[in-house]
């Protein structure tokens, strides 16, 4: 069951070749796939070698194969989790009864809105860093670059592949649909708000990577426990690609923080303008990426209180991430969860909220312990260096649009002000317009083999064991 068929034109480790009209639907939907990689992937690059992983097996040891490959000839597929046998529901109302093979009528449209949700992010993605290849600051970065975008291609299609299999007619125009909106557009933008912002310059998408994949993986590690047991194994593999996704998010900002300080070190200055002048990234403005970014990617987790959230645990449908490992109580039928809400009058009240309605905050509560560890990492780096700066996630209720918070104005630390210090004090919480001229000015394209930018360290090491200075991409 493990091994992957390739050669099949899907390649698959669902049997595909056993269920012809499913097969002919996907094959159908195959060239429309490759279409919209052509135009909205990193289709400038379609015709340089690239050192890509693939996968040829989902056990977590050795399910990769590495080699060079022309992007529009990845072999993307349909890779499921090896089944668990005789696996129960880990959590909600049906607590302990066998998973589910097939969606139960009364919970389809609950499956497909988060099935088509999390599906969009996917190509999303792939089309906001659609030209970053350009401005790349090394070969070994280009082709993370280009390996993560494969591998949301390929997340795209997990997704297109439960729709087509498990939700008929429905589930074909959906996976039609995931096709048709595109980030940004005005007309038919992408589902959720993160995924329409643009990423022009590699901070921000050494930012998206460390943020906003790590909400995928909060939210492919609840949908893991689904009793929806195709989803959960479905996801369960993703997981282990998404793994690099944030490892090139937390080692790239932890080699911009390493190059900034060689940088302060050599000109034994802290002061912005004078690091900028060297070419490198002040921390004051690193901080204001991350302000970004940290509070756009946690409204992806939706409002503190939601009958929505209350409803998918009940049901069984998303479950919490390690949700048979971190929680004793399964159903929670009884307990209550505190959160902290704005009073109306310019103060903050605790209120209670039933625990299954909370579930949101919960996951966000997790996402957000997971953000502070990369954040505690630099911060030795920085102390090491003999600087007191200390990078900080900003509060949670800072800059949210969705959720209690939403609107309400506060300041880095979530601490109500009124509107017109917001509006005064903000565009120093924010990148500001000559911060993103400078990061764009950043950005220059170095592509000869082990060269780095000037505002970016090396990595400690290369791809698979390979030496940094590895010819990754061949682009000629
Ligand atoms: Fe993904
Ligand atoms: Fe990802």
């Amino acid at each position: 069951m493990s091994n992957v068929d390739y050669s099949e034109k899907i390649p698959n480790n669902v049997d595909l070749a056993n269920d012809r009209t499913l097969q002919r639907a996907l094959e159908h939907w195959q060239p429309r796939f490759l279409e919209w990689w052509r135009e909205m992937g990193p289709n400038d690059f379609a015709s340089v070698d690239v050192y890509l992983r693939t996968a040829v097996g989902v056990d977590a040891q050795g399910w990769a194969h590495y080699g060079t490959v022309k992007m529009p000839d990845y072999r993307w597929g349909i890779f499921l989790a090896d089944p668990v046998a005789n696996r129960t529901i880990g959590f909600g109302d049906s607590f302990g009864q066998p998973v589910w093979q097939q969606v139960p009528g009364e919970f389809r449209s609950q499956f497909r809105r988060l099935i088509v949700t999390q599906g969009d992010t996917e190509p999303a993605s792939v089309e906001q860093q659609h030209r970053l290849g350009h401005t790349c600051p090394s070969l070994y970065d280009l082709r993370n670059l280009f390996q993560i975008n494969v591998e949301e291609g390929r997340h795209l299609w997990a997704m297109v592949y439960i729709l087509h299999a498990y939700f008929g007619r429905d589930g074909r125009e959906e996976a039609e649909e995931l096709l048709a909106r595109h980030s940004g557009d005005i007309d038919k933008p992408r589902i959720l708000g993160t995924f329409n912002e643009p990423i022009e310059d590699w901070l921000s998408f050494f930012c998206f990577c460390y943020f906003t994949d790590r909400d995928g993986k909060f939210q492919l590690k609840s949908l893991a426990e689904s009793s929806f047991d195709p989803l959960a194994r479905t996801c369960r593999f993703m997981l282990t690609e998404e793994a690099h996704h944030m490892f090139v998010g937390e080692t790239g900002l932890g080699r911009i923080v390493r190059r900034t300080l060689e940088v302060m070190k050599e000109i034994g200055s802290d002061d912005p303008e004078a690091i900028r002048r060297q070419g490198a990234v002040d921390l004051p403005l690193l901080q204001r990426y991350l302000n970004f970014w940290f509070s756009s990617s946690l409204d992806l987790f939706g409002s503190e209180v939601s009958s929505n959230a209350a409803s998918t645990f009940a049901n069984g449908i998303k479950g919490r991430p390690d949700e048979t490992t971190q929680y004793q109580d399964h159903v929670c039928a009884d307990s209550t969860f505190e959160i902290e809400v704005p009073d109306g009058k310019g103060g903050v009240t605790k209120d209670t909220s039933p625990m299954r309605n909370a579930m949101n905050e919960v996951l966000r509560d997790a996402y957000i312990r997971d953000c502070e560890i990369g954040l505690k990492r630099w911060n030795i780096q920085i102390k090491r260096g003999g600087y007191k700066l200390e990078l900080k996630l900003p509060s949670s209720r800072f800059r949210r649009a969705i959720g209690a918070w939403a609107n309400v104005p506060t300041d880095l630390d979530g601490r109500p002000i009124d509107r017109e210090e917001l509006d005064r004090r903000m565009p120093g919480w924010l990148p500001s317009a000559s911060d993103k001229a400078f990061v764009k000015s950043l950005m220059q394209r170095v592509v000869e083999p082990g060269k780095m930018a000037a505002w970016i360290a090396p990595p400690d090491r290369g791809i698979n064991n390979l030496p940094v200075d590895y010819e990754y991409v061949r682009l000629n």
